[in-house]
């Protein structure tokens, strides 16, 4: 019987040299006459360890990390198709404190399975929550999402069960169900890895979502960057057709759901609902007034439900183990799981998967393990390039939507960005405030012109030129860009600029009592 070995073929990891690993790993198997079968798996996550090879040995799954292709001959040696002992040995992939604490909801099968055979996806539970609904009224499946407390995960938080109940409640002889997979945020790869690790799993809840409200196409507009993902989506999608999955009549059920992939158009804004639904439509990507909502008049002008990769990756198991089951983990609104995205400045980056509630200390300690420099880390930046800076005096605040709502800053898609103290706020400030001029669509003035005349504010602060005048003209600007623009790009931007004013005013030229 041929040995399994896991090597991930996850972009992370391929980037750093996980192709190489596994075409030496299947010469020097050949060389040496011994039979192993390379499955090509998703990232476990954990950054610093990738490529991370595993070995199917008796005991359990036994990891390796970080391997080079130098190391490969060595570990043939010390004979790690058994698990034996090397100095990349890390022992029980299942057992190292990184993987071994998360609560992997979503993620469960990430890692675990060949991301395109739909046996083994089947297997590790994969199928269960689609056989449910299949079962069910389109008004059931809303039910149990809405009594899940599934929120978006895309950033905006809103109740998906409520969403999908405008779609099902409008009439229309089309309806679609679209996937946001631009993943444009700061530091984020949640989406990414699940589509090249368990795509299936978003395939059947985008299946689910159709046969929720009466979608029946579905698009997943993916992030132009990802070329890797493009094609383990697409393959994904041409298997789950022929398996029956996909088609006129879905696992059997009379009902159709067809799928295709479409690439972004490789702007920030593109991941904005309305201006994602116009790129679709193959324009250019600006932003649509609300209402109509998409709900109501989306795609094409039909109702549309438009959810995040996470969000719709996360109903297979609200069905397949119940509502409450999901409900159980997590606090106060923010019900179920978070894939929280660890980056920056931080020495064990990568994805954890955790109930709402773990607070930002443990997490860039206990998980992250301090800064990658060994300074302290002074700031984090949450929820993406309009998310707030959070300074270290609240680092016991909790992963919960309220709770970071409550003091300004966004949990948003889960990205955190650490920075330690060597970090100029004035600087990040300013950087906020020119990605908003890059990447702002255009249509409305206080985003256009503001972020431009704000970054022009904050130099003549930094050159100390009229800096009380400026200052207060800076937080006018920010009150008009927040309240005047017409999305959130131009309306958070004033989130990041303020929050470092607030908390880093020595950063400005301000004495910290100012
Ligand atoms: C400027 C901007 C960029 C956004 N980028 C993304 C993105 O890359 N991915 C995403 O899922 N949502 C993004 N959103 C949020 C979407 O507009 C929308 O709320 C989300 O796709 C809805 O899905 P959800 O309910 O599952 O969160 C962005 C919003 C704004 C204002
Ligand atoms: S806030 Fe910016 S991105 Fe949003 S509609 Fe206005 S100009 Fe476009």
């Amino acid at each position: 019987m041929s040995i399994r070995v896991f090597v991930p073929s996850d972009t992370t990891a391929a980037s750093v040299g996980a192709d190489k690993v596994a075409e030496k790993i299947a010469q020097e198997a050949s060389q040496r006459g011994i039979d192993v079968q390379i499955v090509r798996n998703g990232s476990r996550g954990m950054f610093w360890l990738e490529p991370l090879v595993e070995v199917a040995a008796e005991r359990g799954r036994v990891a390796y990390g970080p391997v080079r292709s130098a190391d490969v001959s060595g570990l043939f040696d010390a004979d790690f198709l058994s698990g034996g002992d090397h100095a990349l040995n890390l022992g029980l992939t299942a057992e190292i404190p990184y993987l071994k604490n998360q609560e992997r909801l979503t993620f469960a099968r990430v890692g675990l399975i060949d991301p395109l055979s739909i046996e083994e996806y089947e297997a590790f539970g994969g199928g269960a929550g689609l056989r449910k609904a299949i079962a069910l009224e389109p008004n059931q499946i809303i039910s149990a999402v809405k009594e899940s407390g599934l929120r978006g995960r895309g950033g905006a938080a809103f109740p998906t069960g409520i969403k999908w109940q405008t779609v099902l409640d409008t009439t229309a002889d089309q309806k679609y169900i679209v996937c946001n997979a631009d993943e444009g945020d700061s530091g984020t790869f949640a989406d990414r890895m699940l589509m090249e690790g368990d795509p299936y799993c978003l395939i059947e809840g985008m299946i689910i979502a159709g046969l929720a409200v009466g979608a029946t196409q579905g698009y997943i507009y993916l992030r132009s960057e990802y070329p890797r993902c493009w094609t383990t989506l697409n393959q994904a999608i041409d298997r789950a057709r022929v398996a029956g999955w996909l088609g006129e009549n879905v696992l059997g059920s009379g009902r159709r759901f067809e799928l295709e992939v479409r690439l972004g158009a490789g702007a920030y804004i593109c991941g904005e609902e309305t201006a994602l639904l116009e790129s679709l439509e193959g324009k250019r990507g600006e932003v649509r007034a609300k209402p109509p909502l998409p709900a109501i008049s989306g795609l094409f002008g039909k109702p549309t439900v438009v959810n995040n990769v996470i969000t719709l990756a996360s109903v297979p198991i609200v069905l397949s183990c119940g509502a409450a089951f999901y409900h159980d983990y997590g606090l106060g609104r923010s019900r179920g799981t978070l894939t929280i995205q660890l980056a920056g400045n931080i020495k064990r980056a990568g994805l954890i998967e955790k109930a709402f509630g773990l607070t930002l200390r443990e997490l860039l300690f206990d998980y992250g393990g301090g800064s990658a420099s060994g300074r302290p880390i002074r700031a984090v930046q949450a929820g993406g390039p309009l998310g707030a800076y959070v300074p270290a005096k609240d680092f016991d605040m909790p992963l919960d939507y309220e709770a970071f709502m409550n003091r300004g800053a966004m949990v948003g898609h889960g990205g955190i960005v650490a920075f330690d103290d060597t970090v100029n706020m004035l600087k990040m400030a300013r950087f906020a405030m020119e990605f908003c001029a890059e990447e702002s669509c255009g249509k409305c003035t206080p985003c256009r012109i503001g972020s431009v005349r704000g970054v022009e504010v904050i130099d003549r602060i930094q050159a100390g030129t009229a800096r009380e005048e400026n200052l207060e003209l800076l937080e006018e600007l920010c009150d008009t860009m927040q309240y005047g623009s017409l999305c959130a790009m131009g309306g958070m931007t004033p989130f990041p600029v303020m929050s470092a004013l607030r908390h880093f005013p020595e950063d400005f030229g301000l004495d910290q009592n100012d």
